[in-house]
């Protein structure tokens, strides 16, 4: 671990470290560049060895946030503690963490090899110690064959792995990654997503992840940060997130989902009823900020909509086919509803139950678990 500076620890004492301290941890963060608020109230606590992924439109903060943990930018108001200990005017080459830029910054004049070697020679590690990091980070990021290329003579892909290698050869505790496999194919991409993964296992860092990607953040990640215009909506593991996104945003914001306008008729502890314009009644076990008669929207994705069902606790709904499409293993069934929404129904193919038609008139259905009452914008 970076010490302190002595003049940091001269007005900080060093808190002990626990398992329980997150390595980072952000207590209303503000960031303001001029009259314009970059990031707003963020308070986020980043545990140990996690893979926390931070996802959210262009401009939401996701890199501002990054460049604050890594210490190339000051917090405008609020704390931030790295290891316990306060990081407010720690450089970023005193933090135990290494970031791979959005836009990478190799060194043109030296070879693949020597990129990755950089920081290790630079903290005066033995030749042969080098040498042993820098192969076997090269053969993990399958550049052993490129080692000895320059950098204008590799792919931007490629290039991007090395910014990759370079980091990771330092072995830091905290590795932020900003869009790392952006300029990659889907099939790399989907190979070095599970190199990462794997390297995560090894190396027991924690990693903090920018993507634009829903899939890759719900692959990858152990939590997801959800940020929009500077400020977190929603923390969550990736399931929990997908299953109760607690905004209309987060609900729009990852994955498919059918949205109905309704008024919320009934409040209880343990559930909340809504009416749809179609007349439709949608009761959910999830808890809800929607408030009683106020304006609200119902989300329910298209697999948790079903055309058969034993159980006597599912709700139920009225419709016509209007069309379906065939993607292989799964239908996708659009259904006109007596208001004129239209609603997507997923469907898998491998059922011996029967399957209604086009211009079909039929009964859905849902669980309540499945059914998010959110407030309307
Ligand atoms: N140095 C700066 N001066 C002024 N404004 C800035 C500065 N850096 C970032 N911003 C603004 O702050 C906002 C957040 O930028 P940031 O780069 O953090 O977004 P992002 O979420 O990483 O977006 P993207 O997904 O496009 O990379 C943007 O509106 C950006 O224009
Ligand atoms: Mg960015």
């Amino acid at each position: 671990m970076t010490a302190l500076s002595p003049a940091a620890s001269a007005t900080t004492a060093p808190a002990p470290v626990t398992a329980q301290t997150p390595i980072i941890e952000i207590s209303g963060g503000a960031k303001v560049f001029g009259s314009f608020a970059a990031l707003t109230n963020i308070n986020l606590s980043i545990r140990d060895g996690e893979i926390l992924t931070l996802l959210g439109p262009s401009g939401c903060g996701k890199t501002t946030l990054m460049r604050i943990i890594a210490g190339f930018e000051d917090l405008t108001a609020g704390s931030i503690r790295i290891a316990g200990n306060n990081a407010a005017g720690i450089p970023p080459e005193r933090r135990p963490v290494n970031m791979v830029f959005q836009r990478y910054a190799l060194f043109p004049h030296l070879d693949v090899f020597e990129n990755v070697a950089f920081g290790l020679k630079l903290k005066g590690l033995a030749k042969a110690e080098v040498n042993e990091r820098v192969e076997r980070m090269l053969h993990i990021v399958q550049l052993d064959k490129f080692a000895h290329r320059y950098i204008d003579q590799i792919s931007g892909g490629q290039s991007q792995r090395v910014a990759l290698a370079r980091a990771l050869v330092n072995r830091p505790k905290v590795l932020l990654l900003d869009e790392p496999l952006a300029a990659l194919d889907l099939k790399i991409r989907q190979h070095m997503l599970a190199e990462m993964k794997r390297i995560h296992g090894e190396t027991g860092a924690t990693f903090v992840y920018v993507t634009h990607d829903q899939d890759e953040a719900l692959i990858l990640s152990d939590r997801i940060v959800l940020m929009e215009k500077g400020r977190i909506i929603q923390i969550d593991r990736p399931q929990d997130m997908y299953a109760r996104p607690r905004s209309l945003f987060a609900a729009k914001f990852l994955g498919e989902t059918n949205l109905f306008p309704a008024r919320v008729t009934e409040k209880a502890a343990d559930r909340t009823v809504a009416c749809g314009s179609s007349g439709i009644r949608f009761t959910t076990t999830v808890p809800t900020d929607a408030q009683v008669n106020a304006a609200s929207v119902v989300s329910i994705r298209p697999e948790s909509l079903y055309f058969h069902t034993d159980d006597p606790l599912s709700q139920s709904g009225e419709g016509t086919v209007e069309d379906i499409v065939f993607i292989g293993s799964r239908s996708f069934y659009r259904l006109r509803l007596d208001d004129e929404t239209r609603l997507r129904i997923q469907v898998q193919n491998n059922s011996r139950l029967a399957l209604p038609s086009v211009g079909e008139r039929v009964t859905f259905y849902w669980d309540a678990e499945n059914v998010a009452i959110l407030p309307a914008e």
